[in-house]
């Protein structure tokens, strides 16, 4: 546990179909971080519906669930982001809710500290999504930590209790944890 105030987060997971395997990560992951002391709040996207993003929807039509997740994302220390790949990019679900949350003022991106990672059913373990994510929230104001969190084939990543096998992603998570208990941007 590191010094000063209880650091917040809130975790999220872009596959919201019964079974995800990122769902399963993004509970351990949050598990790990609640072992070290953070206060964590797991949010599914499910529980933030937004239609499809289109600049003809604002200013009138903006979902309220934008600003309540942009909110999420402003009042807390630690934003993570546990994401599939699809063909070699992110999900539908992910690329809509960062459009949304990209419109909102102020902007949600620039306090939290960010970490990303993912499953995938093929060996290279999400990492093209990871770089897309990590691009995209770079581009718009994130700090990312630098750990890469990819984790595939997901058949064999995880035991029945959802904990990873392998000693190099228990590792990873550990140094993920490290990152984004040890950075913070303050009130920015
Ligand atoms: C539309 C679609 C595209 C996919 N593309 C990729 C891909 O590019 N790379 C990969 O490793 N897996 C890909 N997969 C397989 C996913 O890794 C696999 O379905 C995984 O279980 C999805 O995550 P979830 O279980 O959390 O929903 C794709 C799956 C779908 C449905």
């Amino acid at each position: 546990m590191t010094e000063g105030p209880q650091k917040t987060a809130i975790t999220l997971c872009g596959s919201i179909r019964k079974g995800s395997v990122n769902e399963i990560l993004r509970r351990h992951v949050s598990g790990k971080l609640r072992e070290a002391g953070v206060a964590v709040t797991d949010l599914s996207l499910a529980d933030f519906d937004m239609p499809i993003f289109n600049e003809d929807l604002e200013p009138d039509n903006v979902p309220e669930s934008a600003g309540r997740l942009a909110e999420a994302f402003r009042t807390h220390d630690i934003v993570l982001i546990i994401t599939p790949e699809y063909n070699g990019g992110l999900p539908p679900l992910v690329v809509n809710t960062l459009a949304w949350l990209s419109r909102q003022k102020l902007s949600p991106f620039r306090h939290a500290v960010f970490g990303i990672g993912g499953v995938s059913s093929g060996k290279y373990g999400t990492i093209w999504a990871q770089s897309h994510l990590r691009e995209t929230l770079s581009k718009i104001g994130a700090l990312v930590v630098p750990t890469l969190l990819g984790v595939g084939p997901n058949a064999e990543a995880f035991d029945a209790n959802g904990v990873p096998v392998e000693s190099a992603i228990t590792y990873k998570v550990g140094q993920m944890v490290k990152e984004l208990t040890h950075f913070s941007r303050g009130g920015i």
